[in-house]
């Protein structure tokens, strides 16, 4: 069992960084910004600064939850921690479904929390172990978790596409809001709904709206395929390889998705958060005119940190230097000023 949870991970690490589990792009080069070619601005005041919970951090970015659980998880994670608390980001880490189970508990989180004081960690869960959680009178265990990783948000991933096709996956997902619902009554942070690539529509939305979450990640189709990933790592000619083709682009745009959202929360405190094939700073900036609170980065991040803390720290400053000059190039000083006014159209 272990054995077979280790390799599931290293697979999904591996076939991640493949380009063909890469979903089409998440439509942002539909869009444009329009070009002011008189700011009235230098570029070097232009504010990334945004607020979150009760202060102010240097970005409005964040890695979105990966799993590593292998043996070099260790070093990856803490090269991401590293980028993230210098750097202000928001550090989303893994299901941890492995850690609710005592024996598992390896305090790696906490180990991390403590080296890096000014990390700001999301956990993480899939909806399928919390509706068992909930369904076990067992929600406490997720919420003692949360405080011995000392976390400041924890988030639910909704991948009903991955445990469709995953051979050892868990697709029960009745009584799901429900169970989101009890969680949220005994939560003692704030809590987050997120899809894993594959976005969502406004029925989901509809429903996400009755629990008055703090955010809602739209995590779109764009960037990594979990049908793509568990596809690739399925045996040749196998069901689950057939069913990666088949449901190779099932989903709804980061960009759809984002919208939706944005136009049903227009008067409502959740904030909506964009991820799901964010390719670069430009991206961001689309997602933020657009109304994204929080934008998210997961397999661009994975791919830098494999290589060297020195490679992720590039990659992310720039980033966020291609997102400051998106800002200036279209007269927004700060984050508020790049607004919906800044969006030329749809292409
Ligand atoms: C290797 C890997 C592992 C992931 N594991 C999780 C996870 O445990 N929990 C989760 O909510 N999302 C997980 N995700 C999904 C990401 O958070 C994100 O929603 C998705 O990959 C789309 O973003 P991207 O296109 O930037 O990769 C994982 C992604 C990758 C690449």
């Amino acid at each position: 069992m272990e054995h077979q949870f280790i390799q599931r991970k290293v697979d999904h690490l591996h076939f991640s960084l493949n380009p063909e589990s890469q979903a089409n792009g998440a439509n942002f080069d539909h869009i444009d910004l329009l070009h002011d070619s008189l700011p009235d601005l230098n570029l070097n005041e232009v504010s990334i600064q945004s607020n979150f919970l009760d202060s102010e951090i240097a970005t409005p970015f964040f890695v979105s939850g990966m799993t590593a659980g292998h043996e070099n998880a260790g070093a990856i994670n803490d090269r991401i921690a590293l980028m993230a608390s210098e750097r202000g980001w928001i550090m989303g880490v893994g299901s941890q479904r492995r850690e609710l189970d005592s024996v598992y508990q390896d305090q790696a989180l906490q180990k991390l929390s403590a080296r890096f004081p000014k990390l700001k960690l999301i956990s993480n869960l899939g909806l399928a172990q919390l509706i068992e959680l909930h369904q076990k009178n067992e929600l406490s265990k997720l919420q003692k978790l949360i405080e011995n990783t000392g976390s400041v948000m924890i988030a639910i991933h909704l991948n009903p596409l991955q445990e469709a096709i995953q051979a050892e996956g868990t697709p029960q997902f009745a009584g799901g809001l429900e169970a989101l619902k009890a969680f949220k009554i005994i939560a003692t942070i704030p809590m987050i709904v997120k899809e894993t690539g594959s976005g969502m529509s406004e029925a989901t939305l509809l429903k996400l709206k009755t629990l008055n979450l703090f955010a809602i990640d739209v995590s779109g189709m764009g960037g990594t395929h979990w049908g793509r990933v568990e596809g690739l790592r399925a045996k040749e000619n196998s069901a689950a390889s057939r069913f990666g083709k088949t449901f190779g682009n099932w989903g709804i745009s980061t960009l759809e998705s984002l919208l939706t959202a944005e136009e049903l929360f227009k008067d409502s405190a959740t904030e909506i958060w964009a991820s799901g094939g964010m390719r670069s700073g430009l991206d961001a900036a689309k997602s933020i005119a657009l109304g994204a609170s929080r934008v998210g980065f997961a397999q661009p991040v994975l791919k830098a940190a494999m290589e060297s803390e020195i490679v992720l720290m590039d990659w992310a400053a720039q980033i966020e230097q291609e997102l400051k000059i998106a800002m200036f190039c279209s007269n927004s000083k700060n984050l508020s000023q790049l607004n919906s006014d800044k969006v030329k159209g749809f292409r």
